[in-house]
């Protein structure tokens, strides 16, 4: 069943999204569960959202995701949660299901876990932690508190944070997926220093997902990576696909270039998601995500046409050129 829209175009913005009647977003969002992800897809505000196949879980997700580092480490009382639950409600409504955190982030998982539970929307999300730690134990202790913080009995991802500890880590997620507690594992980085070890681990381990920085600024990862993970089947996530403020900073004030329309792009955000979602690994982006404004503006880069390899030349062109 498709979620109804219970907010006008006009209404896309934190502080009217935070006033809307919460029974009918609940209503609405209930009447749609997760497992009917291409129907969920199917936005409101027109066009499917281009979907990625996870294939250790054989789901289907929205190729834009919800980033919670640093804007979810600490919101301070109900003026600080409620753009967060904003932007979860209208993420969800919208058709996105993918949400990424980490035990190091601060209170992001409580504070994921506790809006989730406000919105009672479990069951339309694919969560996505982390673990961090240096020992089996600890990383086994790490990772009962993430089930409660997220209050899960089963959380979608857990991948194994900044390669740490990553032998060990793995073999602990491989358990808790041989029991249904997780439903797929992977590894992150965000650093190329790690970049050859990351490389040996796709290697040798078994991996549903990988997780790594990406962006029209910063390719590296385009090298050997994201074709190795393509080779595998692996599914990809990006991280800072915005390299946080950096491609904001490079282009601030200056107008969309003309070959914007030709992909669909209506917003420099767009233009940079459009272009990391067009790589041929066909990756899921998960942007930092703190204001519903955003999330109209972001999940659409997964609607509409995507830059072809002639474009993407032209699209890092122009951003090398700035
Ligand atoms: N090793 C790892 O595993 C690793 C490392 C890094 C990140 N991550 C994950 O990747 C996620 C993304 O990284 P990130 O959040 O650090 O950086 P990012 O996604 O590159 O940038 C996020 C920032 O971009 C701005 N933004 C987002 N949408 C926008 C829009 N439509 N228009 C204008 N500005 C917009 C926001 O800035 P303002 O909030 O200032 O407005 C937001 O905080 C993280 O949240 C985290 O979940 C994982």
């Amino acid at each position: 069943m498709q979620i109804r829209r219970v907010l006008s175009p006009a209404a896309a913005n934190d502080e009217d999204i935070a006033m809307i009647d919460r029974r009918r977003l609940l209503a609405a969002l209930a009447a749609a569960p997760f497992a009917s992800s291409t129907v969920l897809a199917q936005s409101p505000s027109g066009g499917a959202l281009r979907t990625v196949r996870i294939p250790g879980a054989d789901v289907e997700v929205p190729a834009i995701g919800i980033g919670t580092a640093r804007r979810y480490d600490d919101p301070q009382g109900e003026d600080a949660l409620a753009p967060l639950r904003a932007t979860l409600a209208r993420f969800v409504e919208l058709g996105g299901t993918v949400i990424d955190t980490a035990p190091s982030y601060g209170r992001a998982e409580q504070v994921i876990g506790q809006l989730v539970a406000d919105l009672g929307v479990r069951d339309k999300l694919f969560l996505a932690t982390k673990v961090g730690a240096s020992s089996p134990a600890d990383g086994a202790a790490q990772i009962e508190r993430s089930f409660r913080n997220l209050r899960t009995d089963r959380i979608d991802l857990i991948a194994v944070h900044n390669l740490n500890d990553v032998t060990n880590q793995l073999a602990s997620l491989r358990d808790l997926k041989a029991k249904g507690r997780i439903r797929v594992l992977g590894i992150t980085t965000s650093f190329d220093r790690q970049y050859e070890a990351f490389e040996g681990v796709m290697k040798r381990e078994a991996l549903d997902t990988i997780q790594i920085d990406y962006a029209i600024d910063n390719r590296n990862a385009a090298a050997r990576i994201l074709p190795l993970a393509q080779d595998k089947g692996v599914a990809v996530m990006i991280n800072l696909p915005f390299g946080r403020d950096r491609l904001f900073s490079a282009t601030r004030g200056k107008p969309l270039p003309d070959w914007a329309s030709e992909i669909g792009a209506t917003s420099w955000a767009q233009v940079f998601l459009k272009y990391v979602l067009s790589h041929p690994c066909r990756p899921i982006a998960i942007p930092g995500m703190a204001q519903a404004r955003y999330v109209d503006d972001n999940l659409g880069a997964a609607r509409g046409p995507l830059p072809d390899a002639a474009m993407r030349k032209r699209m890092e062109q122009f951003i090398d050129a700035l």
